[in-house]
């Protein structure tokens, strides 16, 4: 228990999302042309006048976060903690967690779980501990991409899907009714989910990432069905995207073919305040990294 304290749709080589084992494919399809490595400096993010009522979640939040333990995950948690918040930062297996329990180790505000989001039953008893625990933000982070060779059509490994859902979709799906009422019971009530890019229909350029995009597409329409269900209650429904960053989910020697690809404090800063923006009235959106909608 914690103490409380209270556009278009980019080109294809310009920072979609790309995954573990995609890559392959990705780079197919740009191009020589196209491919180029880097970072690049970002525009700040437009805001509207409805973004200024907006509150930022902060010092004295409470935040729960999947997948804590790497990549975009354990971003949140380090950029969610130096805002002062606290953090219940889940993993699947928190004894192998070196680098987050090391920042758990050095800042009390971080609380770590174990969570496997595919396990509901661990789900319900992680929810059972922290009944009377209010959460601002519960952060679905947690997410696979499946590789892309089980993903080819005339190939496609059906097993594959079921993992996919069960880990993009059925995971979120099941944390949200979960904590729902803890998130009722907290000051900015927001559960948001990472999705992709890869999950916008309108966006789909090549061929490729069946299942995962599909997931994503799935978790997108979950989401924004809960949007409209919570509205009444004042509880907050959001999707962000990173972008293509350069995590475990994109294997090193392929970042250098991804142009616009980022580090993940840039990204996780991005969807950070893509997070601040969401209000009752523009529950359900889907932000993408520079603050624009994602196309549907
Ligand atoms: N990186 C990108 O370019 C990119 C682009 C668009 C969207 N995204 C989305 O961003 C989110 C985070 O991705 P990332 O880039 O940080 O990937 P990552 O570095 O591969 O990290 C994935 C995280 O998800 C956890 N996870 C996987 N299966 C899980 C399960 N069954 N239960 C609980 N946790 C589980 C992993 O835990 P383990 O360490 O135990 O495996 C890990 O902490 C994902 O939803 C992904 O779809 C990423």
């Amino acid at each position: 228990m914690i103490d409380r304290k209270d556009k278009k749709p980019e080109a294809v080589a310009d920072r979609r999302d790309f995954i573990t084992g995609a890559a392959g494919l990705a780079v197919a399809a740009l191009g020589a042309s196209q491919a180029q490595a880097g970072a690049h400096q970002r525009a700040p993010i437009k805001l509207t006048a409805e973004d200024k009522t907006a509150k930022p979640i902060g010092e004295g939040a409470v935040i729960l976060v999947t997948g804590a333990n790497r990549g975009l995950g354990l971003e949140f948690t380090r950029q969610y903690a130096e805002r002062g918040a606290r953090i219940i930062a889940t993993a699947r297996k928190p004894e192998k967690a070196d680098v987050l329990n090391a920042l758990a180790a050095d800042n009390k505000n971080i609380t770590v779980e174990q969570l496997d989001v595919t396990d509901h039953a661990g789900i319900d008893a992680l929810a059972a501990r922290y009944v009377d625990q209010p959460i601002d933000l519960l952060l679905n982070n947690a997410g696979i991409g499946g590789n892309s060779s089980n993903q080819i059509f005339g190939r496609l490994n059906f097993e594959t899907f079921e993992q996919v859902m069960a880990v993009n979709v059925q995971g979120p799906m099941k944390m949200c009714e979960a904590f729902r009422k803890n998130v009722r019971a907290s000051d900015h009530k927001k559960m948001v989910a990472v999705s992709s890019s890869q999950g916008s229909i309108a966006s789909v350029g090549s061929p490729m990432l069946y299942w995962y995009r599909a997931s994503k597409a799935a978790l997108n329409m979950c989401m924004v069905n809960l949007a409209a269900q919570l509205q009444r209650r004042k509880v907050i429904v959001g999707l962000v995207t990173p972008g293509a960053t350069a995590t475990d989910f994109i294997p090193e020697q392929f970042r250098k073919a991804i142009k616009s690809i980022q580090e993940p404090p840039v990204a996780a800063a991005d969807m950070i305040r893509n997070i601040d923006r969401f209000t009752v009235a523009n529950t359900g959106t889907f932000f993408n990294y520079d603050g624009t909608i994602v196309p549907w």
